[in-house]
Formats: structure tokens, C-alpha cells, sequence
């Protein structure tokens, strides 16, 4: 029987708080995050962090092919979700007028934002090769998991 997103979702949670105790480099921790939802949810050709550095969105620990380097905040998927502070759903990359195609492969996103004390610190961005791949389980689920990383990282400063 295949698993339901939630259970998918509550799994991963528990890896993520596993992998993320006792450890404060958030680069590293990227970096593990990025690999356990690369590996541990379907049908995705893109994992990864771009973190804020003052106008633009600079690229992170990611699985998957190379990707844009720099994203001006209120650019693409991942500048929007950036500029609005909140987390941006693309079920058809190609409805999305200003979507910044890395991959020609990717036809859905869903961006979370990283908000630390009020601010966007950065952004989580998971890219599909089918159209329609996320829905409102996946957008609960990431934002859930974005909330431990950054939860992790306010007790735990580096
Ligand atoms: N498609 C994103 C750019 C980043 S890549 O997907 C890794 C966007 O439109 O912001």
C-alpha cells in the first residue's frame, strides 16, 4: 500500500529532527535537508535552498541539476515567495509568466519561504517534472518542515 502525504510528511519530520540534533551548521543542515526530500518524496527532479543576501536570492545546498546562481527578489517562483513571505504553488511552471526555467525538465514548483524573525531569510524550493505534482498536502507538509529547520536554528544559533 502506498504511504498518503501526511504519513510521508510525519516520517520525514522525524528524520529531519534526527538529523538536525545536536548539529548547528545550517549550511550542513541544508544540505541534509535537501538530500531527505530529494530521496524521500517522488517524482522530483530539484531540492534545494537559495538564502537571501540583501536584493537577491543566492543558491544553496540542492540535489539535482545545477541551477541559476542568483534570483532577484520578486523574480520567478522562488522571488515571489521571497518578496510575498509566503509559499508560492505552481502546478504548470508554464502558466507562471516570469518562472526562471533552470531545469526544462521542471513543469511543477512549490516554493516555502524561510522567515526568521519576521524576515525571509531564504527559500526551499522542490521542482517536478509532472505537471499538477503538489498540492495542499505538500505545501502543509514543507511549510511544517521548513518550521523545524528554522525553529532548529533560532534555539541553536550557530
Ligand atoms: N524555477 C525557479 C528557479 C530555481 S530552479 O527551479 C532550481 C524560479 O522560477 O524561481
Amino acid at each position: 500500500m502506498t504511504a498518503s502525504k501526511p504519513d510521508i510528511y510525519r516520517d520525514l519530520a522525524k528524520e529531519l529532527a534526527a538529523l538536525l540534533a545536536g548539529e548547528t551548521d545550517r549550511i550542513a543542515n541544508a544540505a541534509n535537508m535537501a538530500a531527505l526530500l530529494y530521496y524521500g518524496l517522488p517524482d522530483l527532479n530539484w531540492a534545494g535552498f537559495y538564502f537571501r543576501r540583501g536584493k537577491e536570492l543566492v543558491l544553496g545546498p540542492f540535489q539535482g541539476q545545477p541551477a541559476c546562481v542568483r534570483i532577484a527578489l520578486g523574480k520567478g517562483v522562488c522571488g515571489t515567495a521571497a518578496s510575498r513571505g509566503a509559499t508560492v504553488l505552481v502546478p504548470d511552471v508554464h502558466d507562471f509568466p516570469s518562472h526562471i526555467a533552470c531545469d526544462p525538465v521542471s513543469r511543477s514548483e512549490l516554493v516555502v519561504p524561510l522567515i526568521e524573525a519576521g524576515k525571509v531569510s531564504g527559500v526551499l524550493d522542490l521542482d517536478s517534472p509532472l505537471v499538477g505534482r503538489f498540492d495542499e498536502a505538500d505545501q502543509t507538509g514543507c511549510e511544517q518542515l521548513v518550521a523545524l529547520f528554522v525553529g532548529h536554528h533560532q534555539r541553536n544559533p550557530g
